[in-house]
């Protein structure tokens, strides 16, 4: 079998003398087509036979997809460039593999590329293949570990005298010369679509303006605010990743995009209405002075006009009551309470909940809600359904190669049952101070009884009433019952709030 390796050395030189170039970037552009590697003329996903050498023909995923970002909010890339996600084997139903091989789950990408002389490359990527979440590097490893171990072409066994990681430079390689040769910025622009604030755009214009370029429809995703975020340009390829010929194909994925009001914005600006959302209270009649005085609602304004309200645990709700909410004056403005507890701003999220010990204090702007100065609070989506806002982004930011058919949904706060203790916790409670409650929930324990007996000796030596949770973990075994000290309350499954 012709080694894959040895041809692109060959090739190298060869575009250099025609091309006089010494950027590596030459290199596979002059390979395209070549079939000195690859005989094989058939095209993944359209063989009607078996395939044998997976060298040279890509299976199961055949479906090769070069992905692009938007990424507006923070921005990455230059402004009027699109950015490289990656390049994925999807096998030809929308189905894929994933993370296809643990020992070649590299963690030195930049090192591998610099060791093999493409430096060119690396700034290329440095600028063009940036991560809004995290290094560049780190999504260059994730992108190759997910994505790249699963096309069989890269397999250790297609490159002869193989050295490991000899196919790490070929995936970056391919990846970023087919980039090149999708310029979304500019195909979007020659049809007059380009970032703006103010004006949308239809589905129907951005695909005709990528169709004119791919050759095929595109997919073409959006955030759950209608902002264009991401674009899949499908392929099927005659021969191997490294050096066969890639054809256009029509999308596996439907877009994820409305049929018109799509945004496009500017790199660096944040999304107007409706994520940047004021409240303010509803007059009531109890409502006797200010808007903040008393006890009212709290109701959502985004674009000017009511979209729902924030409900006790202080997540927004489209749909559904309005919680009811007691102001309490303050030296400067007051804290807001409702049916779950006092309310603060938690790691950006505003909550409300029996251990929220210290209210955040606010103050009014007008008829608005205002916190810290600001009386614009945001939410990741516009709740619909039953779905509520916002969710802390701080707390878990969406991974980048979660399409947008994944939403990362935030917290559900249950509603407080109606709950009386049993007769034997009342009478424990009763029986003496406050306990401490020591409780593990779900975690499993190696010795659960050789835990709980250290729990007990712990509760002696301080004195202390425990309220002990035997949890999922296996604590307070049956046969330890009559060692129970004085002191402590074994606690079944009782709610938490
Ligand atoms: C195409 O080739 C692959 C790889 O050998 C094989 O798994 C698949 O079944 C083939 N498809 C058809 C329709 O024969
Ligand atoms: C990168 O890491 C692999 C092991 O994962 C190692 O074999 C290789 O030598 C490293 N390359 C460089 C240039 O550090
Ligand atoms: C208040 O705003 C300032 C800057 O505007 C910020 O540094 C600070 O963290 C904010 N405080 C809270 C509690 O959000």
């Amino acid at each position: 079998m012709p080694s894959i390796r040895s041809v692109s050395t060959f090739a190298v030189a060869a575009a250099q003398a025609v091309l006089g170039l010494q950027s590596p970037v030459a290199r596979d552009t002059s390979l395209v087509g070549q079939s000195a590697t690859c005989n094989n003329k058939q095209l993944s996903c359209h063989n009607k036979t078996v395939v044998e050498n997976l060298c040279c023909f890509n299976s199961p995923g055949g479906s090769i997809l070069q992905t692009q970002f938007w990424d507006f909010n923070p921005a990455t890339g230059p402004d009027d460039s699109w950015t490289i996600h990656g390049l994925w084997p999807d096998n030809c139903d929308g189905t894929y593999e994933q993370y296809c091989d643990e020992s070649r789950q590299y963690t030195n990408i930049s090192d591998i590329l610099k060791a093999d002389g493409y430096t060119d490359l690396l700034s290329y990527m440095n600028t063009y293949w940036a991560s809004n979440t995290g290094t560049a590097e780190s999504f260059w490893e994730h992108e190759w570990g997910k994505h790249g171990t699963c096309m069989s072409t890269f397999d250790t066994k297609c490159y002869s005298d193989y050295q490991p990681t000899d196919e790490v430079p070929d995936y970056f390689q391919k990846t970023v010369d087919l980039f090149k040769s999708l310029p979304s910025y500019d195909l979007l622009k020659a049809a007059g679509i380009v970032p703006s604030t103010t004006k949308t755009y239809s589905l129907a214009s951005i695909q005709k303006a990528l169709k004119a370029g791919h050759g095929k429809k595109v997919y073409v995703g959006c955030t759950d605010n209608n902002e264009l975020d991401e674009l899949w340009y499908f392929f099927n390829v005659r021969g191997s990743i490294q050096t066969g010929q890639f054809v256009a194909a029509p999308p596996l994925t439907d877009s994820s995009c409305p049929k018109t009001g799509i945004k496009y914005l500017p790199k660096g600006s944040t999304s107007p209405s409706p994520t940047a959302t004021t409240t303010t209270t509803a007059p009531t009649s109890t409502s006797t002075g200010g808007p903040f005085e008393g006890k009212g609602y709290l109701n959502v304004i985004t674009s000017g006009s009511k979209k729902g309200c924030i409900i006790s645990g202080g997540t927004w709700y489209t749909t559904g009551t309005c919680a009811g909410f007691t102001t309490t004056t303050t030296d400067d403005g007051f804290t807001l309470t409702s049916s779950k507890g006092l309310c603060a701003v938690q790691d950006g999220k505003l909550t409300c909940a029996a251990g929220v010990t210290e209210g955040s204090t606010f103050s009014a702007d007008g008829s608005d809600l205002s916190f810290n100065g600001t009386s614009s609070f945001h939410a990741d989506a516009v709740p619909t359904g039953s779905v509520q806002a916002p969710v802390s982004p701080a707390l878990i930011p969406k991974p980048p190669d979660w399409g947008p058919h994944i939403s990362i949904s935030g917290f559900y706060i249950l509603d407080s049952p109606n709950y009386t203790p049993a007769p034997e916790l009342q009478t424990f409670l009763n029986a003496g101070p406050p306990p401490v409650y020591i409780g593990f929930g779900s975690i499993v324990l190696d010795d659960p009884d050789a835990m709980t007996e250290l729990m007990f000796e712990a509760v002696k030596k301080t004195g202390r009433r425990v309220l002990l949770s035997k949890g999922w973990g296996g604590m307070g075994a049956e046969g330890l019952r009559n060692r129970v000290p004085d002191g402590v309350f074994m606690l079944g499954n009782v709610p938490h709030d």
